[in-house]
């Protein structure tokens, strides 16, 4: 074991207070806790006598797993993973760009106590939003279109957000638009209030770039081959892939839209999109497009099926079970990238949040079914009479 430096142990948990530090530095001393983790995560303690300790909910953002998988896919080549994004306190990696956003309005001064914040979300980003605003008591409103799963608009309800659902489609043939004249008029209203875009946010980026691409950094000891992430507003993979390319050049980012979606440049052309938080309506100007190029090596259009399938058969060989923009990084890991790669490449997908939110939608067989979308994993399951 490395020789215990009380001061790297500190600066590495800043969230502690000094009875916990005390334990922490007592527990390692004596053997009792995993340095090599301590040192690298501030509450995932794998030590045999430490819980997760937070000041609040959003001290325990971020440091999520990550899992080898090694019955999904083929048994030679790549080693995959995943990186589990549900396991954030609200249930998604947009618990990260959420704290950072009000926290960085803050710091702008651009928050007043109370007042009213203002996000355009197809659902992740207003729980993670609304788990914030909860924590700080300011009053959320969340613009969201109709395709927001059930659950995930119950949850933002639960969590005291206000939810404005936005029917009437833009001229792109998506609702972000729309949702961003019903945001002005609110701002009108209220005075006080702010609009935090997520598509145009340093902040989101930044979130990423500063917790979740460090922490597959030092989970694998920098030694990986290929990250897959998938676009939305450009947050996650953008501040995933301007990390890598600064401490690991040799690291390939993969990159996964759906048909239809308007983000990425070469896009394969408007049309409706089924699973939420992939794709966009609009190109994000968080895709920093002089150097997207540098940052991304490869783009791939899937179709939900394929994607959804994924997630049934992650569930059901790992018991890892996300949504369907986590099927669709799981998906081209295993399908498209990992054939191109050698035995030994680490590949990692970055899957966004739990599957239980769209038990209901993406999961479910009339809705699938209504959408001509075919999924042989659900389709063909027996039915037990
Ligand atoms: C489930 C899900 N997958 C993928 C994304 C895309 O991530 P990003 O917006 O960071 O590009 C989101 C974003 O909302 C999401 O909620």
């Amino acid at each position: 074991m490395a020789p215990i430096d009380r001061l790297t142990v500190m600066a590495s948990l800043p969230i502690l207070d000094k009875r916990m530090e005390n334990l922490i530095v007592a527990g390692a001393e004596a053997g009792e806790l995993d340095w090599h983790i301590l040192s690298s995560r501030s509450h995932h303690f794998t030590g045999s006598s430490m819980q997760s300790f937070g000041n609040s909910i959003l001290d325990v953002v971020g440091n999520t797993p990550l899992v080898r998988l090694s019955r999904f896919g083929s048994k030679v080549g790549p080693t995959l993973h995943a990186k589990l994004e549900s396991m954030n306190p609200a249930g998604s990696m947009k618990d990260r760009a959420a704290k950072r956003m009000i926290e960085d309005a803050e710091k702008a001064h651009d928050l007043k106590p109370g007042a009213q914040v203002i996000v355009a979300t197809s659902g992740n980003m207003g729980v993670g939003m609304a788990m914030v605003c909860a924590v700080k008591q300011y009053q959320l409103y969340c613009l969201v279109d109709p395709k927001i799963s059930p659950a995930t608009e119950k949850c933002l309800k639960l969590y005291g957000a206000k939810v404005i659902k936005v029917y009437q489609r833009d001229k792109t043939g998506g609702y972000h638009l729309t949702r961003l004249e019903v945001a002005e008029s609110l701002k009108a209203q209220y005075p006080d209030a702010i609009y935090l875009d997520q598509y145009d946010s340093p902040a989101n980026m930044d979130a990423h770039y500063s917790s979740t691409a460090p922490e597959i950094y030092e989970a694998l000891d920098g030694d990986i081959r290929v990250i897959v992430a998938v676009a939305g507003t450009g947050g996650s993979s953008m501040g995933i892939a301007r990390y890598f390319r600064e401490h690991s050049p040799e690291t390939d980012i993969w990159l996964v839209d759906e048909y239809g979606s308007l983000a990425l440049p070469g896009n394969s052309g408007v049309g409706i999109r089924y699973l939420n938080g992939m794709g966009a309506s609009i190109t994000p100007n968080n895709y920093d497009w002089p150097s997207f190029d540098q940052f991304v090596d490869h783009v791939v259009y899937v179709n939900p099926g394929r994607c959804i399938n994924a997630a049934v058969d992650l569930a059901r060989s790992e018991g890892i079970l996300t949504g369907g923009t986590g099927g669709a990084a799981a998906h081209v890991m295993r399908d498209i990238a990992a054939p191109q790669y050698s035995e030994g490449d680490n590949l990692v997908a970055l899957l966004p949040d739990h599957g239980s939110r769209y038990t209901d939608t993406q999961f479910d067989e009339e809705w699938l079914t209504a959408r001509d979308i075919f999924v042989p994993a659900i389709h063909s399951d027996e039915v037990v009479k």
